[in-house]
């Protein structure tokens, strides 16, 4: 068998694993600063939590979802998204008994989906979700933290937010109807994959990316003229609220999106630097999701985003190589090695040793790794028991005692 990564998986080394922990870090601050804790769920849960709740009918429940049978005949699936699970874990850990409850994870998400420029079959996520409040300002938090964090990050990149509102459950129910008459009567437009959610699940045809059927869509009833004057409110008063934060956005009536589970706002933050996988981020309302999944009646909203598509637009990262590099002559040194490299861990200083006993060898990989300092052990250093230290970029050398180490980076810093 060939040695080969399983497709649609891949590897994150070098400057991905510093794109990764950088977005990490921005994300994990801007939790706290906004009081979300963290949350992280395990990586497989029982099946049934995910094929009602993200619609039998959804493309994820149909045929992306990783599922196999325990020893004991357990259906399990590795999480093919993590809000479900989030809520699976603040039910069983009784965390609904205070809220609103604020909480984010990021973490590897899988679907079996065909590979292709960002998609993959293991990706990471990045989500938020409110749970707990109706209020449109928790819509409006939601967003502005995602705005807050995908600005951080992507800072040079255009990125276009779309909003749309779905009204409630039962108006997207009675909407599914009269969008399915619209596209029976239209079906001979439509591509092959449209023809097939006519009865199942029509608004999906809305969002198709084919041409036809964005023509056969141009024309389609709108949701937003069917919503109730309440959630139309609630819709107003967010967009408002996006004006006084400065955050510009586009009113897409066609915004739908890929689970079954949301409801009122739905948005996604799109770019057109990614070709077809062009959204980063997307999320809604999901009312009733809780009760669903055996909780209280507890309304909620979030947002998840991609953090390999975030990585394929930021710029790379060059990883901060400050450490010391360390240069012995010879293997009969390696007492006054030992020494040093206990001072310098003692003092929390890193450096870098690259287990050759050849100062020819060691002084190129420094220069190859634009070290700055490098720490040199020779005869002349083990018999008299003080070290050498050369500046690589000036060329200058410096005799000192170990314990004069700490004070002379600190000065030359
Ligand atoms: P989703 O739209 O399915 O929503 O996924 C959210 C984001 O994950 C996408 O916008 C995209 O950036 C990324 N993503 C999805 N599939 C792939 C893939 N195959 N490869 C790479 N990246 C991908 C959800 O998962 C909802 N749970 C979001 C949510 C949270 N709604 C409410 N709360």
């Amino acid at each position: 068998m060939k040695l080969r990564a399983v497709r649609g998986t891949h590897d994150l080394y070098g400057d991905d694993i510093e794109k990764y922990n950088l977005i990490k870090k921005i994300v994990s601050q801007n939790a706290k600063i906004k009081s979300f804790n963290q949350i992280e769920t395990p990586i497989f849960e029982f099946t049934e939590l995910f094929s009602k709740p993200l619609g039998a009918q959804s493309d994820v429940v149909l045929k992306e979802m990783y599922t196999f049978k325990d020893r004991n005949d357990d259906l399990l699936t590795l999480r093919p998204e993590y809000t479900t699970p989030m809520i699976r874990s603040a039910i069983t850990n009784s965390m609904l008994n205070n809220l609103p409850l604020k909480i984010y994870s990021m973490g590897p998400i899988f679907r079996r989906e065909r590979p292709q420029k960002g998609r993959f079959r293991q990706f990471n996520q990045i989500n938020f979700e409110i749970l707990g409040t109706k209020d449109f300002l928790a819509d409006l938090e939601l967003i502005v933290v995602a705005n807050k964090i995908i600005n951080l990050i992507l800072p040079n990149v255009d990125i276009k937010l779309n909003l749309n509102s779905l009204g409630s459950k039962n108006n997207l129910i009675q909407f599914k109807k009269i969008l399915s008459k619209y596209f029976i009567k239209n079906k001979k437009k439509l591509s092959k994959e449209s023809v097939d959610k006519i009865e199942t699940n029509p608004i999906r045809i809305l969002d198709s990316k084919q041409e036809d059927d964005i023509e056969v869509s141009k024309s389609a009833p709108s949701i937003i003229e069917f919503i109730s004057k309440e959630d139309l409110l609630h819709f107003e008063e967010i967009k408002n609220g996006l004006k006084t934060f400065n955050i510009n956005f586009e009113e897409n009536h066609r915004l739908v999106r890929g689970l079954d589970y949301y409801c009122n706002t739905v948005f996604e933050f799109k770019t057109d630097k990614l070709g077809s996988q062009d959204t980063l981020l997307g999320g809604g309302r999901y009312d009733g999701l809780v009760k669903t999944l055996g909780g209280p009646d507890t309304d909620g909203i979030g947002w998840a985003a991609g953090v390999e598509r975030i990585m394929m637009l930021m710029d790379n990262i060059t990883s901060h190589k400050e450490n010391i590099h360390i240069a012995i002559s010879n293997e009969k040194f390696k007492n006054h090695f030992i020494n040093i490299t206990k001072y310098l861990d003692e003092h929390n200083i890193s450096y870098y040793w690259n287990y050759k006993y050849n100062l020819k060898k060691s002084l190129s990989k420094a220069n190859l790794d634009k070290i700055k300092y490098v720490i040199i052990i020779g005869y002349d250093e083990f018999e008299k028991n003080y070290f050498t230290i050369k500046n690589l970029i000036s060329g200058e050398q410096f005799k000192l005692e170990i314990n004069d180490i700490k004070n002379f980076l600190n000065d030359k810093s």
